[in-house]
């Protein structure tokens, strides 16, 4: 009898298809994101779980879970998952690191220059029929991004890709991390480590790139905002809840920093309404990973982590790595 798969929301055609050739899949047609109780539910008999970041597996979807060997996350991210738990009951729990750096890199950098550049609001301008005089001197003026010091909060994989691209527009690069570079990812950065502090008040365009955890919660909140310069550009582009949004929705609204480009949200997709009014906040709905090749590399890592996990072998990819 083939083992039951259960692939929490929608993914790509092609990887219902290749599960499918091995295990009974159960897949979820309408997209709907399911509670914890639903997910629980539908596990009933399954041997691995391909999830996504926003599918909670708590302690009490894992007790309710016996038979379950694997929860293949699509996503570096894993903090939708108690591991610790997982650990204790035996299950696998896997992430898809790698391959989704650049594109999030990508993100980071789009969002740094649609913030410091004000293309959104430029973009309402125009499509309002609001532009009505040819050229003005002093319309939308924005911030440089070449010369200017970008600070790097969390220099890990992407961090490193966030920082690279700075290169090419010369920016001075700092850094903070719980550990630093080896001399020579410095060197060939041209990154400086700094104290967080230091960071804060010399970056023109600060990004924070940590994964969510207890310890990261609210990292970049009221105080640290008001230790950036009042021209920055602050860019989450790592976890809702690293931030505080009514801290930054109050920062961006009073002036104490000059825009800011957020792709994640505590408790997303709901969003603190205070955003929404403000021009100088560039928002989109947690979209880091999100082109057509990545994504599909994040599904394949996925699968892969899964069926090496179903076939008794240790996953890749293995998040909870005493379980090896
Ligand atoms: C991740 O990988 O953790 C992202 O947030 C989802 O692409």
């Amino acid at each position: 009898m083939k083992q039951k798969v259960l692939i929490t929301r929608k993914v790509f055609p092609e990887v219902v298809e290749a599960l499918s050739r091995h295990f009974d899949v159960v897949t979820n047609a309408d997209d709907r994101p399911w509670s914890p109780d639903e997910i629980a539910v539908r596990l009933e008999g399954c041997s691995a779980a391909l999830s996504t970041v926003m599918c909670r597996f708590d302690a009490s979807v894992l007790a309710a879970s016996p038979g379950l060997k694997v929860i293949s996350n699509i996503a570096v991210g894993y903090n939708n998952i108690d591991v610790a738990e997982a650990t204790k009951r035996r299950i696998f729990v896997t992430n898809t690191p790698g391959v989704l750096d650049e594109t999030t890199a990508d993100l980071t950098w789009a969002l740094m220059m649609a913030a410091a550049r004000r293309i959104p609001e430029g973009d309402a301008f125009v499509r309002r029929g609001d532009w009505q005089v040819a050229f003005s001197m002093s319309a939308f003026l924005g911030a440089d991004l070449h010369g200017a010091t970008l600070g790097v909060i969390g220099m890990g994989r992407i961090g490193q890709a966030i920082a690279r691209r700075a290169l090419g527009f010369n920016m001075r690069v700092l850094y903070h991390n719980r550990t630093r570079l080896p001399e020579g990812d410095e060197l060939r950065l041209k990154a400086r480590h700094v104290e967080r502090d230091e960071l804060l008040s010399l970056s023109d365009f600060v990004v924070v790139m940590v994964p969510y955890s207890q310890a990261t919660h609210h990292l970049i909140g009221a105080t640290e905002l008001a230790k950036m310069k009042p021209t920055a550009v602050f860019v989450n582009t790592a976890r809702g809840g690293v931030v505080d949004d009514k801290a930054l929705v109050d920062a961006l609204r009073e002036g104490k920093i000059a825009a800011a480009g957020i792709d994640v949200f505590e408790g997303e997709p709901r969003l603190h309404p205070g955003y929404l009014a403000l021009p100088n906040a560039v928002l989109t709905p947690h979209i880091g990973s999100a082109s057509r090749a990545t994504r599909l590399a994040m599904c394949a890592m996925a699968q892969d982590n899964l069926m090496a996990a179903l076939a008794g072998r240790v996953p890749p990819n293995l998040v909870n790595k005493e379980l090896a």
